[in-house]
């Protein structure tokens, strides 16, 4: 194990090939921070980190797959010796459906990636995350996760109806506030991207990357003993 100085962050991104996951890693390694690179394919990680500044290291990464997980937990100890912040961005869409279309075949695929994984690789960097001064986890959820959100007639969430990805994410919003409450010293938050442009939704979210990643470096970022179990997005506080 080789213990990298306390004074860098040490960062893990998942999902982290495109879209928001890889801007996460651009401003994240932008801050001199060490940030892990999770990427399924890991050519196209190191294609990407190549074209990053700063110290940003490929990670072959798919969240669904336990053996991957547990490699580059030993990749991660090999290289860094601790995790100091989790970004738990990989997710997927799934197939557009209307709930009265929708069948239990559906949710397997987006549970696997957008619960399963998430708890997954909590579970199997928590050895790592433990070592850490100030460990912080990040989950990329979303407003379509959120009850509150999408209830409101005022919220264009409430337009959008599908059983599937918004279960799925407010099953990640209840995972993460369950952390929060049973990880002391660590500042476990939700926080919701806001609709952006990239493939997920074939690009027709309005804001930027850069802008969809406010919310999620604010929480990578987080002061030590500040906010833990919280669900924001870019402008502050979201409801659950
Ligand atoms: N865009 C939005 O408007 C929006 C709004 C709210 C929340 N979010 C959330 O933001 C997160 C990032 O989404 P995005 O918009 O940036 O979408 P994206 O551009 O499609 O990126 C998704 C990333 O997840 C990765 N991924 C998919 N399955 C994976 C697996 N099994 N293991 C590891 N990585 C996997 C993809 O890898 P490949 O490149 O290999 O496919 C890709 O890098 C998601 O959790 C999403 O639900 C997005």
């Amino acid at each position: 194990m080789t213990t990298t100085d306390t004074t860098t962050t040490i960062a893990l991104v998942t999902g982290a090939t495109q879209g928001l996951g890889a801007q996460t890693v651009r401003r994240l390694a932008a801050l001199g921070w060490t940030v892990w690179l999770g990427a399924r394919d890991a050519a196209q990680g190191a294609q990407l980190a190549d074209e990053i500044e700063g110290d940003v290291r490929v990670l072959q990464l798919d969240v669904t797959d336990q053996a991957s997980v547990d490699s580059a937990v030993r990749t991660v100890d090999a290289g860094s010796g601790r995790l100091d912040v989790l970004v738990n961005n990989a997710g997927i869409a799934g197939t557009r459906v209307g709930p009265r279309e929708t069948t239990p075949s559906d949710f397997l695929p987006v549970f696997g990636v957008n619960v399963l994984g998430p708890v997954r690789v909590t579970h199997a960097f928590l050895p790592l995350l433990d070592r850490s001064g100030q460990p912080r986890i990040v989950m990329v959820s979303s407003g379509m996760g959120s009850l509150a959100i999408t209830t409101d007639p005022d919220r264009l969430e409430s337009t959008l109806h599908g059983l599937v990805y918004p279960s799925s994410k407010t099953a990640l919003n209840m995972i993460t506030t369950q952390y929060a409450k049973s990880l002391p010293g660590y500042q476990v938050n939700a926080v919701d991207p806001g609709y952006t442009g990239t493939a997920l939704n074939g690009f027709s979210g309005t804001q930027t990357v850069q802008e969809g990643t406010d919310a999620v470096v604010a929480a990578a970022t987080v002061e030590p003993g500040d906010r833990t179990g919280t669900f924001t997005d870019r402008a502050g506080a979201v409801p659950w």
